[in-house]
């Protein structure tokens, strides 16, 4: 076992991106990054490592169980940060069955061969090395207004197809720790917000609707009710828990910070109506729309372990943490606009056919 690699998988996604970016920033050892490149993996987010000589991208599938045996045979990792999935509820709800194939079927197979890999290691290796599975709140379903925020132990009631196919892979995570021994790190985050995010998700396409003038969509109240988590502090909480969770355990991460879609949106508007001013407030775009089904009302992490048992705090509030996004959305538009014209899937179609092609 090489104890300067880890493999990350969907590490050309949103949150994975990040994480690559800031192990590699602070020199903790080479990175596989294996993502598929779904719609939602983007090179354009690692585009601050190009050709960084501990960053070795693998374009592939979780669930292609000979290619990742073949990784893992060759770069003997002495960890596993599992990042890649369907993220986005709204189309899991449109068309469910790519969330089960991977977060379930990709989650097992990716089980599979870190088994077998792990059962080859030496008693000595077998006990450091460990496999972090990156899970979210959306879980434990959802909370009424007066509930407690959820902790570990609150029972699990996923709601939508992606949480449900993220509560199964969650339970084979767990299933794999207590039948077969496997070091597993479980991690349960509360809504990421920051640089990189798909923009189907509620923040960047906020920004990028009000910057074209476009209506700002509200589902039904706006009243439902996430807790914010600037992404680089999620980054540091998987790390922390990395290095020092207990195996087998559970952590829930979350930022402390309960705001309404409407509180969010509203903070989005003042802040680019400083930033960027139009010659109207952005609150003016805000429209109502019907309501997501199944809408889960309200989601609020209890964070208490993690910050008393492995000392990790946040490092940014929500309003420096919004600050920074926004500037960083203005900064980029040419990353949103890549996506949403389709120049960067056609770049991405081009380059891999292209490479495809050529001998190896
Ligand atoms: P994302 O959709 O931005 O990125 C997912 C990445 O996984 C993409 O790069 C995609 O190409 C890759 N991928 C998808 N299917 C794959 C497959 N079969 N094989 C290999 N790669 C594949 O997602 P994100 O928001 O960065 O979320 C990352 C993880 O964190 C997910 O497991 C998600 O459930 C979890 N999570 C997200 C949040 C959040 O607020 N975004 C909060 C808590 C937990
Ligand atoms: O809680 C963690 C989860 O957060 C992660 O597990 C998911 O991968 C991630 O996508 C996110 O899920 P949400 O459904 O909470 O995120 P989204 O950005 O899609 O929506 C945030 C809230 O905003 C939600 O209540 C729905 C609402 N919304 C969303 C969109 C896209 C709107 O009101 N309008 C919109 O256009």
């Amino acid at each position: 076992m090489n104890n300067n690699v880890i493999l990350v998988t969907g590490g050309a996604g949103f949150i994975g991106a990040n994480f690559v970016i800031a192990w590699l920033q602070a020199g903790l050892g080479t990175v596989v990054n294996l993502d598929k490149l779904t719609y939602a993996g983007n090179l354009d987010n690692l585009r601050s490592l190009k050709d960084h000589a501990q960053h070795v991208f693998v374009q592939g599938d979780i669930a292609d169980r000979a290619l990742v045996d073949a990784l893992l045979a060759e770069h003997q990792p002495s960890a596993i940060v599992h990042f890649a999935a369907e993220s986005h509820v709204d189309r899991s709800i449109h068309g469910p069955a790519d969330f089960i194939q991977t977060n379930v079927v990709g989650t097992f197979q990716l089980l599979e061969a870190t088994r077998a890999y792990w059962a080859r290691l030496s008693a000595a290796d077998r006990d450091a090395f460990r496999y972090l599975h990156v899970s979210t709140d959306e879980v434990y379903g959802s909370l009424d207004v007066d509930d407690p925020a959820f902790s570990e132990t609150t029972a699990y009631a996923p709601n939508s197809p992606y949480s449900a196919s993220k509560a199964a892979s969650d339970h084979l995570v767990r299933a794999y720790h207590h039948t077969y021994g496997l070091p597993v790190l479980t991690t349960n985050c509360s809504n990421n917000y920051g640089a990189y995010q798909f923009p189907e998700k509620l923040i960047p396409l906020v920004i990028h609707n009000a910057l074209a003038g476009k209506p700002l969509p509200i589902y039904g109240d706006g009243g439902n009710v996430r807790d914010w988590l600037y992404v680089n502090d999620h980054c540091s909480a998987i790390r922390r828990v990395l290095a020092a969770g207990r195996v087998g355990e559970t952590y829930n991460i979350g930022g402390c910070n309960e705001k309404t879609n409407l509180q969010v949106v509203h903070t989005l508007c003042d802040i680019l109506d400083t930033l960027q001013p139009a010659a109207h407030s952005y609150r003016d775009l805000i429209t109502f729309v019907p309501d997501r089904p199944g809408h889960d009302r309200r989601y609020a992490i209890d964070a208490s372990k993690i910050q008393q048992e492995l000392g990790w705090q946040p490092a940014e509030d929500f309003e420096s943490g919004m600050r920074k996004t926004v500037a960083w959305y203005l900064a980029n538009q040419d990353w949103t606009d890549n996506i949403t014209s389709g120049a960067y899937r056609q770049w991405l179609e081009t380059n891999y056919a292209q490479r495809n092609k050529e001998p190896a």
